[in-house]
């Protein structure tokens, strides 16, 4: 009797001839998606609670309005036929003799819709693949409605199939009499040459009110990978969503799917039931997909192993296996029903967890290998396995899949791209980087400020000696001149903190580091963020592997309505809203300044909701004019984690910024500390300390201003609120009244800062970025950088802060001349 699901693969290989054998297992390209799906859950290690009287778990879950006896489902696999005679008319049977649960039903199913909906009493779903010809897909949806069918799900990821290496170099064809029952014609014997005649390769979101048009049932898509589309899939009116990299057989290099599960998850924010599949090949697998925010798995592979390696009966064994080890591990870890499983269930491995001997066999994927190698063994193995010792190569080549998943995330890129852009046209007018103006900088005034640093030293009453050391150094790592940043904070922004609580950092990004580092503890805590959003702090949560919120902000910036919501929604979740991060003066990027009735009414709801805020405020000593009070300044009850930096006030080659954490934490021992004690002591893991040189240089400069950076800066900020007032005038010229509006560009009039944000009538996106800069020779940042979960498409970023006036207006025309021609067709 099998035991895992690793032995129904062990036996339908076996059974299988080896090119049908490839043609099941094989994935696309290097295979790197196939083998990331099951390294991901690899990866987690559960974390049970005990003593919860939970020894009969129940594991049923209502989705779609239905009771399913497991969060389970068989996932849409085209010709069962292939692995058994009877095809799908026995994975319906064995399915339902197992665990009532619901049965995709490919396109290309090698048994009719309407024995499959005779065979048993279970729910089965219709798999779509769009055809160029429309009608084929009609009758097959309308053949499927009639048959009792349940609901549609709609393939979004194969325009066309992906490049199955092993098929082409086993020139794999269907063996003979293997063919898709409900569809009519001929060409299907290579499924990959089929696909690119046959699928519609141009669909665009439409299709789903397509589909709606021709039918009533409930809408899935399948194939979701990003938390963008899962937004525009919802926007698009979908009833589930399924995140899937289609078994790793479509886009190779697309990250494995419970490795993505949380982005979608938190983007689909409990709207629709999410499923998914790829490489779930145990019950504890089943836990952690729950865990991390599905609604159920779905099961590909193992099925046909199943089949192959006894019918019906074999699928029947599949499901029972999933099932017992899901309600074993239910019962194990303290669960008693599936509402019981959330993402404190789940932590990554402190190393990745071998399976005892249980993993699936292993396919080498290469030339040189012979195909359906038999090695038994993870990933970690496999060399041993199948290189002997002494032919083994000498370089040590990684696989883009074995690295944390922010090394590839698409934020990450993009930032590549804009600097790219920057590059390769370097006659063009650039509004994108938010640099300081230049023009003030003086070299000789950094020696200059060390000398005053250095001098005050003395003057306290410091030796030669000790001035020495204190430059030569490393330094404490909570930083050397806190005093200083103290009094500053008090003379100039009415901040009465005392020194002890603030830690001087290496600029403000290791600030937000090391108070998202200590405020998140585990996986359930969840970090809000106003949205548009810094991509700062999205990076480092990111690089954290911190769960991100987005709060929309609405045309007047956070709204506490918004806010409050999304922290009950996370609540509901299971999860811990922990803290929000804002940028409230000027942001970055939208330009937008927080009134001051909405701070008092942030930090009444961050009390009332027990909520940190993390306030982040580069631009304020920069800016004309009085300034709205900060939010530390107004911070009664120590909320607010403040997060400066001195990079617009003083340079940014110092790298000075500093976190001013006052909040007291309580100690098992009784005893009090503050939550800057803890961010120090990580810090000395991270950067030891900060350059006492470069210290010494922000010391100076505020020695000399008398702690006021807004004195120092008068003439700094004068030159910002001109630049931004310019470019507004500029935009004025260039859309007049009217012609503004006949277009569709409007932007906001941000009062000092410097960014500002301009709607556009086109998608503002990296080729329109391209066209623009190679064409009209200017550069601009797409806003929708700035969204973590979607948005902004229609949005660009422009920064005001480091051109001169002749520059800005040379840009503002250019860029009036590139709308307009984008315009233009629309007109
Ligand atoms: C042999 C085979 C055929 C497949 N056929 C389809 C199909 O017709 N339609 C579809 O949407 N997905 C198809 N898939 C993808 C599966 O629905 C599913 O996404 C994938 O197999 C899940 O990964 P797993 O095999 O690791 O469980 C196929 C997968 C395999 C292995």
């Amino acid at each position: 009797m099998e035991l895992t699901l690793a032995e129904f693969a062990w036996l339908a290989q076996k059974r299988l001839d080896p090119p049908v054998w490839d043609f099941i297992e094989g994935g696309a390209g290097e295979e790197r998606t196939l083998a990331a799906n099951t390294a991901a859950f690899d990866r987690i290690c559960l974390r049970p609670s005990v003593l919860r009287g939970a020894d009969s778990p129940d594991p049923t879950v209502k989705i779609l309005g239905r009771t399913w006896d497991a969060p389970l489902a068989v996932a849409p696999v085209a010709y069962h036929t292939i692995a058994h005679p009877e095809g799908e008319l026995a994975t319906v049977r064995g399915t339902a003799a197992a665990a009532g649960v619901p049965v995709v039903i490919s396109t290309f199913a090698g048994r009719t819709f309407e024995e499959l909906a005779q065979a048993a009493d279970i729910p089965l779903w219709l798999q779509v693949y769009c055809m160029r010809d429309r009608s084929i897909t009609r009758g097959l949806v309308e053949r499927a409605e009639n048959a009792g069918f349940e609901a549609l799900v709609l393939t979004v990821d194969a325009p066309h199939l992906g490049r199955r290496l092993r098929d082409l170099r086993n020139g794999f064809r269907l063996p003979p009499g293997i063919l898709p029952a409900n569809l009519a014609g001929d060409g299907f014997a290579e499924p990959a040459a089929h696909s690119r005649t046959g699928f519609d390769p141009g669909l665009d979101w439409s299709v789903v009110d397509w589909l709606r048009s021709v039918s009533a049932l409930p809408i899935l898509v399948k194939g979701i990978l990003t938390g963008a589309d899962a937004i525009r899939a919802t926007e698009a009116g979908v009833d589930g969503i399924v995140v899937s990299n289609h078994g790793g057989r479509q886009l190779d290099g697309v990250p494995g799917t419970l490795d993505v599960l949380p982005e979608i998850a938190a983007a689909v924010g409990g709207r629709v039931p999410v499923l998914l599949d790829g490489g779930v090949r145990r019950g504890r697998d089943v836990l952690a997909a729950l865990a991390l925010g599905a609604d159920a798995a779905l099961i590909g592979r193992p099925v046909l192993h199943g089949l192959a390696a006894g019918g019906e009966e074999g699928v029947k064994g599949v499901f029972t296996v999933l099932l017992d080890e899901l309600t074993d591990a239910m019962a194990l870890a303290g669960l008693k029903t599936v509402t019981d499983i959330g993402p404190a269930l789940v932590g990554p491995a402190p190393h990745p967890l071998r399976h005892g001997g249980g993993a699936f066999p292993t396919v080498p994927v290469g030339p040189a290998v012979p195909t359906g190698g038999t090695g038994r063994g993870t990933e970690a193995d496999r060399p041993s396995a199948t290189v002997p010792d002494g032919d083994r190569p000498h370089r040590t080549d990684l696989h883009l899949s074995d690295l944390h998943a922010s090394v590839a995330d698409p934020v990450m890129g993009t930032m590549n791209f804009l600097n790219e852009v920057t590059l390769r046209y370097p006659r063009a007018v650039s509004f994108a980087p938010g640099r300081p103006y230049a023009g003030f900088f003086e070299t000789e005034q950094i020696f200059g400020y060390i000398r005053r640093y250095l001098d005050h030293l003395a003057e306290q009453g410091n030796s030669p000696e000790q001035v020495r050391e204190t430059l030569f150094q490393y330094g404490p790592s909570a930083g050397l001149i806190r005093g200083l940043i103290a009094e500053s904070l008090r003379a100039d922004e009415g901040i009465d903190v005392p020194p002890e609580s603030i830690v001087v950092t290496v600029g403000c990004q290791e600030a937000m580091f090391l108070a998202l580092r200590a405020l998140m503890a585990g996986p359930q805590d969840v970090l809000l963020v106003s949205s548009p959003c810094y991509v700062g702090i999205t990076g480092a949560a990111r690089l954290l592997d911190i769960a991100v919120t987005a709060v929309d902000e609405d045309g007047t910036g956070l709204s506490c309505a918004a806010l409050e919501a999304a922290v009950l929604a996370e609540r509901a979740r299971g999860r811990r809203p922990r803290a929000v991060y804002v940028v409230p003066d000027h942001s970055n990027p939208s330009g937008v300044t927080m009134p001051l009735e909405t701070r008092r009414a942030l930090l009444e709801l961050a009390a009332r909701l027990d909520l940190l805020v993390l306030e982040d405020s580069p631009y304020r000593q920069v800016s004309p004019g009085p300034q709205v009070t900060a939010l530390k300044a107004l911070d009664r009850d120590r909320r607010v984690i403040h997060l400066g930096s001195y990079a617009k006030t003083v340079f940014p080659g110092a790298r000075i910024g500093f976190v001013v954490a006052d909040q007291p934490v309580r100690e098992p021992d009784g005893g009090t500390t503050l939550l800057a004690d803890h961010l120090a002591t990580i810090k000395s893991m991270v950067t030891v300390n900060t350059s006492p040189l470069s210290q010494a240089a922000v010391a100076g400069a505020l020695l000399e201003s008398g702690g006021r950076l807004s004195r120092l800066n008068e003439e700094t900020a004068a030159y910002y609120g001109e630049a931004m007032r310019f470019t507004l005038e500029c935009l004025a010229r260039e859309f007049p009244a009217g012609h503004r509006e006949r277009l569709g560009v409007s932007w906001n009039e941000p009062g000092g800062g410097f960014f500002l944000t301009l709607q556009v009538p086109f998608r503002a996106d990296n080729d329109a970025l391209a066209r623009c800069a190679k064409e009209f020779e200017v550069i601009w940042t797409p806003m929708s950088y700035f969204y973590p979960q979607g948005g902004g498409h229609h949005t660009i970023r422009l920064s005001t802060s480091y051109l001169t006036h002749a520059d800005i207006e040379k840009g503002i025309s250019r860029l009036a001349r590139f709308i307009a021609s984008q315009a233009a067709p629309a007109a």
